[in-house]
């Protein structure tokens, strides 16, 4: 007979959905919603090209060829919508949701501060705490305010005090109801794809760039944390960091070692860096890579409608090797799927919760999981067609549906909170 594996968490488990402001809320006016208006048109044209080999290609086609799907727009608009969104997060069971503040909201000139902009998150916050959702605030999520990126964004070290003086307000005007913070959302992903790939506004391609660029995420990050823990030392602050399991699929040592090398500069690059300003590390985990020699070579047998390969279970080797190094507590920042038809999912979350609470059985000092993400969302340069829900969005008329998965994993999340 097949026995049920046996799930344990602890009693006060983060179970939670994450979001970022620019692909939710709608209405930007920020560095990405200008270039999504340059860009859209060649983005669909290039569409066939870019996605054809994708096993959801079928599917998404459609979708993909418009130009309207590069462009963030009215998204989802949870701007407006998010008293409904945190109803159905409350009905999923969720107890914490991760978001970001808007930097180009609430500093929309240089020195300016919306008071407006900072009432809607206040009560934004509140309408989390109302329902006995844990809020986690994230202060950069890969959106900048025109402003700032027109003055060279994060590849001057001489603009990081802008960012310092965003933080403290943030924290003055809306810290008292809030404990975790994450100062940067992937710095690598943002320093590579905006500097390194060109995919991402500015769109550059200087490896000088992109490694100022990276080094000054650092520095600002310590100097965030720094200022958040001035202001009280009960906020737990972290970056959340990509990553991914790195693992050689023969025993050659090229094999062996380039996973070695791979996992180093996917981890610890960063995290040797910041460990010292962090109170726990936020850990965002999609997929895994399969070295032979110095090549990746996934065995993709289970594909994402990304084309990403999925194991889920690799999360367990993830967080068990940053607790051994760290020793730091730990938050899964982000996990999740791209997956429109909600076949895998069900699938995907529950490897994820075996392997978690594996890690929890094996030491790890696990002290929740977000789930990416509440509501399908504007995937950044992908634009809308790739679906990471747990809820379904319909971009015409706004409609919410939540998803089947989401439904188990409810019932599922119900039993454990219960125990
Ligand atoms: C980012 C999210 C993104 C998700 C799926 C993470 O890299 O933080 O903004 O939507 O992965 O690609």
């Amino acid at each position: 007979m097949h026995k049920k594996p046996v799930m344990k968490f602890p009693k006060r488990f983060l179970w939670g959905a994450a979001t970022a402001a620019h692909q939710v809320e709608g209405s930007q006016h920020n560095q990405w919603s200008e270039w999504e208006l340059g860009n859209a048109k060649s983005r669909s044209v290039q569409a066939e090209y870019q996605y054809s080999d994708l096993h959801s290609w079928q599917h998404i086609s459609q979708e993909a060829k418009q130009a309207g799907t590069y462009v963030s727009g009215k998204s989802t608009n949870h701007y407006e919508n998010y008293e409904h969104d945190f109803d159905i997060a409350a009905k999923l069971q969720l107890n914490a949701f991760r978001f970001s503040v808007e930097w180009s909201r609430i500093e929309p000139k240089e020195g300016t501060w919306n008071a407006e902009a900072l009432d809607h998150y206040k009560l934004y916050i509140q309408a989390l705490k109302r329902r006995g959702i844990e809020p986690m605030m994230t202060l950069f999520h890969f959106s900048l305010p025109c402003w700032f990126s027109e003055m060279g964004g994060f590849e001057k070290r001489s603009n990081i005090k802008y960012f310092v003086r965003f933080t403290k307000k943030v924290m003055q005007e809306l810290g008292s109801d809030i404990k975790y913070v994450i100062t940067i959302n992937e710095p690598e992903v943002y320093a590579v794809q905006s500097y390194y790939e060109g995919n991402w506004p500015p769109a550059i391609r200087s490896k000088w760039k992109t490694y100022q660029v990276l080094r000054n995420l650092i520095a600002t990050h310590k100097q965030a944390a720094a200022v958040i823990h001035s202001l009280n030392r009960r906020y737990k602050v972290s970056i959340a960091k990509n990553s991914a399991y790195m693992y050689p699929g023969d025993d050659a040592w090229v094999t062996r070692l380039s996973a070695q090398v791979g996992q180093y500069f996917q981890d610890d690059y960063i995290l040797k860096r910041v460990r010292k300003s962090c109170d726990f590390i936020g850990v965002n985990y999609y997929f895994s890579n399969r070295f032979y020699g110095y090549r990746i070579h996934n065995p993709n047998e289970h594909v994402s409608d990304l084309g990403w390969d999925m194991q889920p279970e690799n999360i367990e080797y993830v967080l068990e090797r940053l607790h051994r190094k760290y020793k730091l507590p730990i938050v899964v920042t982000e996990n999740g799927l791209a997956d429109a038809t909600d076949e895998q999912r069900k699938w995907w979350l529950t490897h994820t919760m075996i392997a978690m609470s594996n890690a929890l059985a094996e030491g790890v000092d696990l002290r929740g999981y977000f789930h990416w993400s509440l509501l399908d969302n504007f995937e950044w340069a992908n634009g809308t067609w790739p679906r990471f829900g747990l809820v379904a969005v319909d971009y015409t008329t706004g409609k919410r549906t939540v998803r089947a998965s989401a439904i188990w994993w409810s019932k599922i999340l119900k039993k454990i909170i219960s125990n």
